[in-house]
């Protein structure tokens, strides 16, 4: 049974006995950011959150034993005769055992979410956008405040899609020491692509002004801010010299998971998805509508795969999860929180749709709760309501039925190819 961010209230950790190290405190100072990727390079504007530097974390045993792979896990050389592994080696980060071996599984949630994200698999251009198109184009169609909304939203998403597929596959994947979750970490750097692709079917297929969409990143403050945010923690994780095994690099690696996974996909994904969700339930933009939900849906398993995975490194690593980190992290959310609030008043100046400002800052107060709350932090706003219980059957998508009413072009398919 597949189940979609709100209906998940507690994380499924795999379960063990963990001996924490004789840690009491650690200093959450951010390593230095220099020499990250071209990908990675800062939007040229003082993120929303100070980066501190302070030098890299001295050589480990887990670093100096990657040392001669260029500190690149997975790529050591293949140690022959070695023992076989034991699934209890097995560690979501700063593991010793082969990187290569699928089985023996030992967090079964990690494979069950990629074979449910393969069992959703889609495609953007399934989705017939001709009634868009013909809405788009008459000049009564639309009013100024829905198109503004409408290239709002996909301004942000239409960068923020690669933003999350770098961190994934330049910050995150060479950290993660488990294949059962690098194998689920393909599958959603491969969906994220898919996001990516949707966003430019729905913008080409409207005509609208590319350079004029893909740049709003950076030249629209809200939405600069929000991808500043998040360029931080993976500048940080992407630098060469950064390296997990240390109970400060630890802690800031988790700091990224929470960044991306419950900030990213968790946060600043839903004011745009209600916003475009609700074109279609007054039927209008229906393609663009039925794309989002379907991103939405992947959207929501990653994010429970990261809450999953947040919840795993905090039960083998208690010793990271200290009061001072976790009062950081706190202001982190609530930080996140203020910068999607933000994004709702610079797309929707005035209530249309059925939505205003105030409802969105309650909503995201109550998502917001619900996230602290799966990572094992209080709420922060106590009471909050959802304004918008529609949302969670949004995620309750068929895609045979949808598809059977709405598909245009079948994707190609295995026995479809031809070879010669
Ligand atoms: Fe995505
Ligand atoms: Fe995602």
């Amino acid at each position: 049974m597949l189940v979609f961010d709100d209906a998940v209230p507690e994380a499924t950790p795999t379960q063990e006995p963990v001996t924490p190290p004789n840690v009491t405190s650690i200093s959450i100072a951010q390593p230095a950011v220099a020499q990250a990727p071209h990908a990675v390079t800062s939007i040229s504007v003082a993120p929303t959150t100070p980066i501190a530097s302070t030098p890299p974390q001295a050589a480990t045993p887990q670093a100096a034993a990657t040392d001669a792979a260029g500190g690149v896990l997975g790529v050591e050389t293949i140690d022959f005769k070695a023992n076989r592994i034991k699934v209890d080696e097995k560690r979501v980060i700063n593991c010793r055992a082969d990187l290569n071996q699928l089985v023996p599984f030992k967090y079964d949630w990690a494979w069950q979410k990629y074979l449910d994200a393969c069992a959703n698999h889609w495609m953007p251009q399934e989705i017939s956008m001709s009634r868009d198109i013909a809405l788009w184009k008459d000049p009564n169609g639309l009013t100024d405040d829905e198109r503004l909304i409408i290239k709002r939203n996909l301004g942000f998403f239409s960068t923020a899609d690669s933003l999350v597929a770098n961190n994934l596959v330049l910050a995150i994947y060479r950290h993660i020491t488990n294949p059962e979750c690098r194998q689920y970490l393909l599958r959603q750097s491969f969906e994220e692509a898919l996001h990516t692709h949707a966003y430019q079917y729905v913008i080409e297929s409207l005509g609208l002004d590319e350079g004029e969409i893909f740049n709003m990143y950076r030249e629209v403050p809200s939405i600069h801010e929000k991808d500043a945010f998040e360029l931080q923690f993976t500048q940080e994780l992407a630098n060469p010299d950064f390296h997990t095994g240390t109970p400060e690099t630890d802690a800031r690696f988790l700091r990224n998971l929470i960044g991306y996974y419950v900030i990213m996909e968790g946060i600043f994904f839903y004011v745009g998805f209600v916003q475009m969700l609700s074109f279609g339930r007054q039927n209008k933009m229906t393609g663009a509508s039925e794309e989002f939900q379907y991103i939405l849906r992947d959207e929501s398993m990653h994010l429970n795969f990261g809450i999953d995975i947040i919840n795993q490194i905090k039960m083998e690593n208690p010793h990271i999860w200290t009061p001072a980190f976790q009062a950081d992290i706190i202001e982190l959310i609530k930080q996140g929180v203020n910068l999607e609030y933000k994004y709702a008043v610079d797309t929707m100046p005035r209530g249309v749709l059925g939505l205003n400002v105030s409802m969105f800052d309650e909503y995201l107060k109550f998502i917001a709760n619900r996230r602290l709350k799966q990572i094992g932090l209080p709420e922060q706003w106590p009471g909050a309501q959802n304004p918008f219980p529609w949302m969670s059957e949004m995620l309750d998508l068929k895609k045979e039925k949808n598809f059977f009413e709405t598909r245009v072009i079948d994707y190609q398919v295995g026995g479809a190819l031809a070879w010669d």
